[in-house]
């Protein structure tokens, strides 16, 4: 989604400066007003050299939007997932876009900026094997609230995007991961919550098939960053529109049920095999 939008916003004609993470996807993406950035937002000295870069930017330091959008899937029930492992996902997803934030705050309230965070469908609901993403992911949606009401004041805006399934690379390695983890158990929890993990992983790939293709979540990405008057909000693909309703309407014990009833076929499915 991350290139997707990017190529979207450049054909656009804004200059997009775009995360990557290796000098192959550098060359691999270069285009016309797409300018590739080495960042692992988990590295403070490259997001320094981001800064660097704006900072020096021949036409003036000029940031107008700041798109958090990195993210990696780490999927296990709460008890079997290693400590280490919960603390990177959380480095990943909430603590390296807290870290972009503060860095690049200076050059968007000279703006009046704006700040899009990319969520989730799991930044409202926690399903099972989610505690680790969800958790990262809700506490997303707080640190943005928190900063929507810190900073309209200052004429910068905060903005939430919530996709549902799209079709990406992150199922793939999430499946990856989860696979793996679900290898690292003890008999005893592998007996506890096998099947679990193995109805979560066709579900998740079920619902990554039919997802929005990624070009279609990049308008929402765009509309997202550049609309006049941007909602607080925007959710991407009608699952994730119809379930952030519900989690918001329904008592917790009823949301239990629709989520198992939705996971039950992919049960089954697993416990065929
Ligand atoms: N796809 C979905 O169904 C879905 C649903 C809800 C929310 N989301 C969210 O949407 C966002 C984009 O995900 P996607 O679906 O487009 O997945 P994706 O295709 O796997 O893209 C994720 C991107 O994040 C980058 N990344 C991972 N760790 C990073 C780090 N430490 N520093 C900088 N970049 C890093 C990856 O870089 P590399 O290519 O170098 O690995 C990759 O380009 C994520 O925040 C995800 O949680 C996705």
């Amino acid at each position: 989604m991350g290139l997707a939008t990017a190529r979207e916003l450049a054909g656009r004609g804004y200059h997009v400066l775009a995360g990557v993470r290796s000098v192959t996807d550098a060359d691999r993406i270069r285009a016309r007003n797409l300018e590739p950035v080495i960042l692992d937002v988990t590295e403070p000295e490259q997001i320094e050299a981001v800064v660097a870069r704006i900072a020096n930017d021949p036409m003036g330091p000029k940031l107008t939007v700041l798109i958090n959008n990195a993210g990696i899937a780490v999927n296990a029930p709460v008890e079997t997932l290693p400590l280490d492992a919960w603390r990177h996902q959380f480095e990943v997803n909430l603590f390296g876009h807290i870290a972009v934030t503060q860095a690049m705050l200076p050059f968007l309230l000279g703006t009046h900026g704006r700040i899009v965070n990319v969520s989730s469908l799991g930044g409202r609901i926690a399903m099972g094997t989610y505690g680790a993403y969800a958790g990262a992911k809700f506490a997303l949606e707080a640190v943005s609230d928190a900063l929507r009401r810190e900073l309209a004041p200052h004429g910068v805006s905060v903005v939430v995007i919530e996709p549902g399934g799209v079709t990406t690379e992150m199922t793939g390695h999430g499946i990856e991961r989860a696979r793996h983890f679900l290898e690292t158990m003890t008999d005893d929890q592998r007996r506890r919550y096998g099947a679990l993990v193995e109805a979560i992983i066709r579900q998740a790939a079920a619902f990554t098939a039919s997802g929005v293709p990624a070009d279609r979540a990049a308008l929402v990405f765009a509309t997202a960053a550049t609309a006049g008057r941007p909602k607080t909000r925007y959710t991407i693909g009608r699952d994730a529109a119809m379930l952030t309703r519900l989690a918001r309407i329904l008592p917790d014990r009823a949301l239990d049920r629709v989520l198992a009833a939705n996971l039950r076929p992919h049960f089954s499915a697993a416990e065929a095999h």
